[in-house]
């Protein structure tokens, strides 16, 4: 038993590695191993011999088979210190080069419409782009059975057979969100709307998902005069330069009177320059707000009333940077994202200037 302990414990201690250490295992403790055979001869022992050798075989079993871990350990132990001696990492290597994202034409021009209201005391209101028709039509003075709802190209929502409520929307203007704001705050108020609106229609100047921003002044004594100042504001401050607005009479359901705004424009050399020459380019829809859209958000035309206007802020971008056709806006090309793309750390501000 001595001459084995000898053999496998210094087997162990000078084996290269795990395989070797493998095959040792086998050789004494394995199935046919030699202090496995040894124990087989326990049977034929008399009862007091098996008393000695027992005990004796297993510590040796135990003595080997602890031997195998620790080399084993120290064999595992030895190969990470040899890895970690030849690999190396240079830490103070400079970076790889990554582009950064930029900031979509729409998010910018959208960030600088509200600096802009928001510096004549408009705050942005929200709401949902699933519409009830109610919002989106019956609330604004369009009926049933009014072309407008036909004109407007609505997506609708599934109802299950047998549900005979009338569908929601996709809303299809920014218009709903005046109901909403007066519901929840009442007048006098002053709101902007910015959001992403739905038709079906497509083509280079058309997107079935487009963006308008609404706008919505009510007061005791606020006029189309007013009206017409903040737009020319508006306008002056977004591209820069003093622009003159045109008003045309006009129709909507939702305001009496109501009028189209155009912006004075130039066609020279094939490319449109706003604020200079004697075209006109028509950019909003706006009015005074008609007494039944007021009575629908619960406010008393008798006391209140107020202007509203609603224009689309893809056009305003397209405008403003040049950018020919709208069906690109969406189609997440990463060039023309790079291209048309902004700083993302160069926020929009009044004082920092809107225009680059
Ligand atoms: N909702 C209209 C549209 O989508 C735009 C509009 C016109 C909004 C006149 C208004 C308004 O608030 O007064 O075409």
């Amino acid at each position: 038993m001595d001459e084995l302990r000898t053999k496998y414990l210094d087997a162990i201690a000078a084996a290269a590695d795990e395989t070797a250490l493998e095959e040792l295992r086998v050789q004494a403790v394995g199935k046919k191993g030699e202090v496995s055979l040894k124990m087989r001869e326990l049977g034929k022992m008399t009862p007091e011999e098996r008393q000695v050798a027992g005990p004796a075989l297993n510590a040796l079993k135990n003595e080997i088979n602890s031997a195998l871990a620790a080399k084993k350990v120290a064999l595992a132990d030895a190969a990470l210190d040899a890895r970690l001696a030849t690999e190396w990492l240079d830490v103070t290597l400079p970076a790889r080069n990554r582009r950064v994202g930029t900031i979509h034409p729409i998010s910018q021009v959208t960030e600088e419409v509200t600096a802009i209201f928001a510096d004549m005391g408009f705050a942005v209101a929200e709401g949902p782009q699933i519409e009830t028709d109610w919002y989106n039509f019956d609330a604004l003075n369009i009926p049933g059975h009014h072309p407008a709802r036909a004109e407007m190209d609505t997506f609708y929502t599934h109802r299950a057979d047998g549900d005979n409520r009338p569908p929601h929307v996709l809303r299809t203007h920014t218009s709903p969100v005046q109901i909403r704001s007066m519901e929840k705050t009442g007048a006098p108020i002053r709101i902007i709307c910015p959001g992403r609106v739905y038709r079906a229609d497509y083509d280079q100047t058309h997107t079935p998902m487009f963006h308008q921003v609404e706008g919505l002044a009510l007061g005791k004594d606020i006029s189309m005069a007013n009206l017409k100042w903040v737009l020319e504001e508006f306008f002056s401050a977004f591209f820069g330069t003093d622009v003159k607005t045109r008003f045309r009479a006009s129709h909507f359901p939702f305001t009496e009177p109501s009028a189209e705004v155009d912006i004075q424009c130039s066609w020279e050399g094939g490319t449109v320059k706003v604020g200079e020459g004697d075209d006109w380019l028509e950019v909003l829809g706006s009015g005074m707000v008609h007494p039944n859209v007021l009575k629908a958000g619960g406010i008393d035309p008798d006391e209140y009333q107020g202007f509203a206007f609603g224009m689309g802020i893809d056009r305003l971008a397209m405008l403003k940077y040049g950018i020919p056709d709208l069906r690109a806006f969406f189609d997440s090309d990463l060039r023309w994202l790079r291209h048309y793309g902004f700083a993302s750390l160069d926020q929009p501000t009044l004082h920092g200037g809107l225009n680059r």
